[in-house]
């Protein structure tokens, strides 16, 4: 039984790691894996290529290493700063947050007066790194540096919450799965992409050079288990979810029907998903080339694109589970020419 690796999870829960900048989790990642790939590289835009060859199916599997993040754009006389969003960014989510920059400056988003809280935007807020002039923060910060939220993550037996669930979890999930697989004849391809949540730009160029049988992709989904949440039939705790369709994909019946199969055939609880805002990684993958059959196997979440970001302990373990029978297995039947069932 596979057990969660505390000190690994937090490390790359921890690392900072904004879209186009996802060079320190591609280090931990590298250092993880090293031992276990018979090829590892970065691609010419920062995706982390893990490949366990084989002389059989090619099969890519993608989790994003990016996380969304602000971006500043002008500093005024006083030394605070104003930003634009890299990714989805809410103002509500940002207010009285913590955020951190790439040399470790910290600073706080507060906003402007506001009549009414329904003029809370994005241009209302700054950021204040406790400088008291433009000279002095410019000794810290320049323009088109980048910040993350900053938030401890917590684990215990039953949850993680973090600001970087998205997708660090995903990318947990394929680093536990590759290190604790059996033999296989597929040709893995594990690829830790960049600048999903600015369009998933570092999968459809992975995608294209790869040029994989098929695909999966590994990331979070939300869930309709909240007071008056949206009405969804994902719920924490409940197992890992399989997609059928989001806003970037309507995913493969052949791979969709496989992972079914592996999580019933293991006794894996599963759950189905669709997620009526957002896509993933296989929205890219997918219309790559000629096409490539992909599904999506998604982590249960609450609270996405926020600093409490909360997934399920037993989730995250049944997703590994389920991921190492996806690998180690294979498709039967032809993908290469659709068919329905
Ligand atoms: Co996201
Ligand atoms: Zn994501």
């Amino acid at each position: 039984m596979i057990k969660i690796n505390n000190a690994l999870l937090k490390e790359i829960l921890s690392v900072y790691g904004p879209s186009g900048l996802e060079n320190k989790v591609s280090d931990i990642i590298k250092r993880e894996l090293e031992e276990y790939a018979d090829e590892i590289y970065n691609d010419a835009l920062g995706n982390l290529i893990v490949r366990k060859k084989g002389i059989g199916k090619k099969i890519m599997l993608a989790g994003h290493m990016d996380q969304i993040a602000l971006m500043i754009t002008f500093i005024d006389d006083k030394g605070f700063l104003r930003f634009t969003n890299v990714g989805g960014i809410s103002p509500s989510t940002s207010l009285s947050q913590r955020v951190i920059f790439n040399n470790g400056v910290i600073g706080v988003v507060a906003c402007e007066k506001l009549d009414s809280i329904k003029d809370l935007k994005l241009e209302k807020l700054f950021i204040d790194i406790g400088a008291s002039t433009k000279e002095e923060a410019e000794e810290m910060i320049t323009i088109g540096d980048m910040c993350v939220y900053y938030s401890e993550p917590i684990i215990d037996d039953k949850k993680v919450i973090t600001p970087a669930l998205d997708d660090r979890i995903g990318c947990y999930i394929m680093i536990e799965a590759l290190k604790n697989m059996g033999k296989t004849e597929n040709d893995l391809y594990f690829i830790f992409t960049v600048q999903e949540e600015v369009g998933l730009r570092g999968a459809k160029t992975a995608a294209y050079g790869i040029d994989p049988d098929y695909a999966y992709a590994f990331d979070v989904t939300g869930t309709g288990d909240t007071p008056k949440g949206h009405k969804m039939a994902v719920k924490l705790g409940a197992g890992p979810a399989i997609k059928i369709k989001d806003r970037s994909i309507l995913c493969h019946p052949k791979i969709k029907n496989y992972m079914i199969e592996q999580a019933k055939e293991n006794s894996i609880p599963y759950q189905l998903e669709i997620l009526e805002f957002g896509g993933t990684d296989s929205g890219a993958i997918h219309v790559s080339k000629s096409g490539v059959p992909s599904g999506v196997l998604s982590i249960p979440s609450r609270y996405i694109h926020s600093t409490c970001e909360m997934a399920c302990v037993s989730d995250i373990l049944n997703s590994i589970e389920l991921t190492i029978k996806l690998i180690e297995n294979n498709i039967d039947a032809d993908t290469s020419a659709y068919k329905f069932s």
